[in-house]
């Protein structure tokens, strides 16, 4: 092992949605530089519970720790899926999957990094959304939504993503957001944190998104404060498929995203590379909001 590997970085990926061949393809490529990397996932592997499993299982063999956050196609419930689990029910079996393949979940304690750039708490944050990010004009869930359908512009988390045994997504949302922050709180407040939560926890990411009315399936309000609330040193996210670094308050955010074919194709990149978050990479360009 070259020396200059020997104490790993902490690196991220997301939206890997391994339904797709290439994508798949991606992930038997993906090995850890360092045996002691450790890798964030932050949702969206695949949107069956077996895609996922294969995914994690096969990512938890190579990394040293694997951190995983869920996204919105994890707790799909799809036509055709042996797994017909819906809601909180689906995320419990996915979290129990993990822990028979050693994956971290949100449930677990949350792990501290100790490698370069460490030690940092890493905290696997599984948030939601409330439809809180309205376009201006529309000041309800109810009048956004409509908005949404008349435009034709509605995330098929609408018809696949079951909230059960909560009667909607955005109550789903308030009641992990609460426990979610009461958990922050009694962290051991001399270490800063990574925070990794599929949907971005501030909006201005959002705003090139190409349909803007898309946002309210992005995030929610009640976390805009918490990257500089929970001393956050980066902030890892996807879900956008908009891969790319920002600064908020000083605080630096990570959209770690591989995407769909059909949008990383065109990129001229090599898709699939995870993102360095700790030791936090050099020249990492400041773009400020
Ligand atoms: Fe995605
Ligand atoms: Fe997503």
């Amino acid at each position: 092992m070259p020396a200059e590997d020997a104490d790993g970085s902490l690196v991220a990926i997301s939206d890997l949605h391994v339904g797709y061949a290439e994508n798949r393809a991606l992930v038997e490529a993906l090995r850890p530089a360092s045996p002691r990397d450790w890798l964030i996932v932050a949702g969206d592997v695949g949107d069956t519970a077996a895609d996922v499993e294969w995914a994690l299982g096969l990512l938890a063999g190579r990394f040293d720790t694997v951190v995983w956050a869920p996204g919105n196609h994890e707790l799909w419930t799809p036509q055709g899926d042996p797994v017909t689990l819906r809601g909180v029910a689906r995320y419990q079996h996915l979290v129990r999957r993990c822990r028979e393949l050693g994956v971290l979940t949100p449930e677990d304690p949350y792990p501290v990094w100790r490698g370069p750039g460490g030690p940092v708490l890493v905290a696997p944050l599984f948030l939601l959304y409330d439809y809180s990010w309205r376009p201006a004009g529309f000041d309800t869930r109810e009048a956004a939504l409509a908005e949404a359908y008349r435009t034709g512009i509605v995330c098929t988390d609408e018809f696949l993503l079951h909230p059960d045994p909560y009667p909607s997504r955005h109550e789903w949302c308030a009641a992990r957001v609460a426990e979610t922050a009461r958990r922050l709180a009694e962290r051991d407040p001399a270490l800063p944190t990574v925070l990794v939560n599929h949907w971005p926890l501030v909006r201005e990411p959002t705003r090139v998104l190409r349909y803007p009315i898309f946002a309210q399936w992005c995030g929610t309000e009640a976390t805009a404060d918490w990257h500089r609330r929970f001393d956050a040193a980066a902030v890892v996210y996807g879900h956008l498929h908009i891969p790319r670094t920002t600064w908020h308050d000083g605080v630096r955010f990570e959209e770690v995203s591989v995407g769909y074919p059909r949008e990383w194709r065109p990129r001229g990149v090599p898709p699939g590379r995870v993102r360095q978050i700790l030791p936090a990479p050099d020249g990492v360009p400041p773009t400020a909001w």
